[in-house]
């Protein structure tokens, strides 16, 4: 029997009565000192529940943060209202919402085209060449309805996880939104991605399904795609079928039977499918980010907190008015800025994007410029790479184009250094769009700490306080919150809708990497170095652990490191971020050599930053390879990197006192002088 309609509205029954957000929500650790022992026992505690503190009443700030996020979550279309906020009695395990029942791609698409909104148009599109597709919410609802009609014909069903590796093109969206619609965990891999690092994210995820395409556009050539991913999938057994897009028509290696081209599958489905409630913690995606190790973690997401968090940090960080305002969101869908900003959090909104294929320099380096002025961008957000990449280019560049309807800036990916923020501030901001640093991770799932437009006095290069919601603090070694203009490590002391669900099929590492390092508090630790400065706002300092930022990228050392010795010729290798004019850090790789290899540097070094890109990927090439005769380490065999990191940067080399031997550094510095 046909279900009930769905109810807007109906996710405001909600047991904790709504209240208005209060400054007290807004907890800025450089103003408010909680006690410790407070700490420990409050219910938003993550290990209160795991060491048995008896339950107390949730203090007055807990209370009106769940208020909080209860109203945003009334914002959303729910078949099913939830009986409690959170759950928080299984720490560091998170449950939001419990009981509620909603489908994400409903309150993506559907609701908006039933509210008479079909006409507004979701995705002004553009292709790299200069093609361009206009999408409207009532074409996506019928474009996404095919497809899930498709992906229920392959035989998939809820739980079934899809991997994606697709440019971006709307299947990419369609793709996504269809899997969130069948319950379908998808696991979207970045384009640049080699067929190596593609394996492994199936494997460990154990897709049935892989989307893709034939070719994709890059700097003005069309590119094999279907060729690397059948590279791949030759050794993943899980994937019973490819579903291939076609993009550029380049020719590509086909498999009967496996192989299913998306126009002759998707098209010839009917536009209507009506969607399935899923639970709040339904997984709504697996999105894997590099960590301390060589492995990617596979970060877990799941449906209702997330869906809430992504919503109202859009609308709000942006002030998004969705009747008016076109936004643009730069990155790619691979990363999580492309899930949170590009798909889930603006469709949530029923936002008009602008949504660009290819790179910002083809076929000439006013394409931004020219893309904002054409559909009018009023909302722009991007990463301090492309900015200062910009900023090379020379502002003569943008001074060509009608940039008067840009309205609000955004900022992601690393700290913005101040000349990037005024730069991007006078050339495309006019001096008066507000520009928001929006500081946040994969893990985080959405903006975290970001200033308020046009609220909070601006200070360039800071990303000030958390979002009304979302608490934060700076603290020491042992956790006790640093005073004002100190340094210390960024924690998140209370649970937040959107934080991830655990690592993929590895509770222990969720367990250990964020949760064990202040585990006496029941702190989240980030993994980035802040400080307070004299106004209590939160300066962030970049990352503090073995993760290097590269263009806004998070690659980690131990990664590239095991790719360099992956390759015949090289014994050993270390491998540091540098800082970098343009990409924030570089990466700098040391490597030696195995015995009986005859030293021709140059060789040597143009092979491995090949090897790596296909074994990571193109943005893990290393920018420079050095060739030494030995790496220096402690006596406990650890190599340190701090030293390293002073080689590459081209400083006087720091204290080699607990080197295991000391005169390594000069042996080293020796052997660069003599290969320079
Ligand atoms: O070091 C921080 C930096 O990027 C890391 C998260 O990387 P990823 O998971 O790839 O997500 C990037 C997009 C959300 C953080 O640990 N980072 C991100 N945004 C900022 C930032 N550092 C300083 N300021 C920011 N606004």
């Amino acid at each position: 029997p046909p279900r009930p309609p769905w109810r807007p509205g109906d996710g405001r029954v909600v047991r904790l009565a709504a209240s208005r957000p209060s400054p007290t929500t807004r907890t800025s650790g450089g103003t408010s000192m909680t006690p410790r022992s407070d700490l420990r026992s409050a219910p938003g505690s993550p290990f209160a529940g795991a060491e048995g503190t008896p339950s107390r009443p949730p203090e007055p700030a807990a209370a009106e943060r769940l208020a909080f996020w209860a109203r945003e979550a009334g914002n959303l279309d729910w078949e099913t209202p939830w009986s409690q906020v959170l759950d928080w009695t299984d720490a560091p395990f998170a449950r939001w919402f419990t009981g509620g029942r909603l489908n994400v791609a409903h309150n993506c698409v559907d609701r908006h085209v039933e509210a008479g909104h079909g006409d507004q148009v979701a995705f002004h599109w553009e292709g790299e060449p200069g093609d361009t597709r206009t999408i409207t919410y009532a074409d996506l609802k019928r474009e996404v309805c095919k497809t899930a009609n498709a992906l229920l014909s392959l035989g998939l069903s809820t739980g079934d996880r899809v991997a994606i590796q697709l440019p971006m093109i709307p299947e990419a969206v369609f793709a996504m939104l269809a899997c969130a619609r069948l319950g379908l965990p998808h696991s979207v891999v970045f384009g640049g991605f080699s067929p190596a690092a593609l394996r492994s994210r199936i494997e460990d995820a154990g897709a049935r399904l892989l989307i893709t395409s034939d070719g994709q556009y890059r700097r003005g050539r069309a590119e094999p795609l279907k060729a690397n991913t059948d590279e791949a999938t030759r050794h993943t057994p899980s994937v019973e079928h490819v579903l291939v897009v076609r993009r550029t028509g380049t020719e590509v290696p086909w498999t009967e039977g496996r192989d299913l081209w998306w126009h002759d599958l998707v098209d010839a489905q009917p536009d209507e499918h009506r969607p399935e409630s899923f639970d709040a913690e339904h997984p709504l995606f697996i999105l894997y980010t590099s960590g301390t190790t060589g492995k990617p973690k596979g970060i877990l997401h799941t449906s209702g907190g997330y869906l809430t968090q992504v919503a109202y940090t859009h609308r709000t960080a942006f002030d998004l008015a969705p009747d008016t305002d076109v936004y643009w969101c730069t990155a790619d869908i691979g990363w999580i800025t492309g899930h949170s900003y590009i798909v889930y959090g603006p469709l949530a909104n029923r936002a008009t994007s602008v949504m660009y294929e290819g790179t910002p320099n083809t076929p000439h380096q006013g394409r931004h410029f020219e893309i904002i002025e054409r559909f009018g961008v009023s909302v722009y957000y991007t990463a301090p790479t492309l900015i200062r990449t910009f900023m090379k280019w020379g502002e003569h560049i943008p001074a060509r184009y009608d940039l008067s309807s840009i309205r609000v800036l955004g900022s992601v990916g690393e700290p913005i250094n101040p000349e990037a923020w005024r730069w991007y501030r006078t050339h495309l901001g006019a001096e008066r769009a507000p520009i928001v640093d929006t500081w946040w991770q994969t893990e985080t799932g959405a903006v975290m700490i970001a200033p308020v437009p046009g609220a909070a006095p601006a200070k360039p290069g800071s990303a000030q306080q958390p979002v009304p919601g979302i608490s934060a603090k700076v603290v020491d070694d042992q956790g006790a919150e640093v005073g004002r203009g100190e340094r210390g490590y960024l924690v998140l002391d209370q649970p937040w809708p959107s934080m991830l669900r655990g690592v993929w099929g590895d509770d222990e590492r969720y367990r250990e990497t964020y949760w064990a390092r202040f585990a006496h508090l029941g702190y989240y630790f980030a993994g980035d170095g802040a400080r307070y400065d004299e106004d209590g706002d939160i300066w962030l300092l970049g990352r503090v652990d073995d993760v290097m930022n590269v263009s806004g990228h998070r690659i980690s050392t131990a990664e590239v490191e095991s790719a360099l010795v992956s390759y015949p010729a090289v014994a050993e290798a270390a491998v540091v971020g540098a800082s970098d004019t343009t990409t924030g850090q570089a990466i700098v790789a040391f490597v030696i050599l195995r015995g009986g290899v005859v030293r021709s540097a140059g060789d040597v070094t143009a092979a491995l930053r090949e090897h790596v890109a296909r074994e990571i990927g193109p943005i893990a090439k290393p920018r420079q390879i050095m060739v030494v005769p030995e790496l220096p380490k402690t006596r406990s065999g650890k190599i340190m990197r701090r030293l390293l990191r002073d080689v590459a940067e081209k400083r006087e080399v720091g204290d080699v006192t607990t080197l295991a031997d000391s005169s390594v550094m000069d042996l080293i510095n020796a052997g660069l002088a003599d290969s320079r």
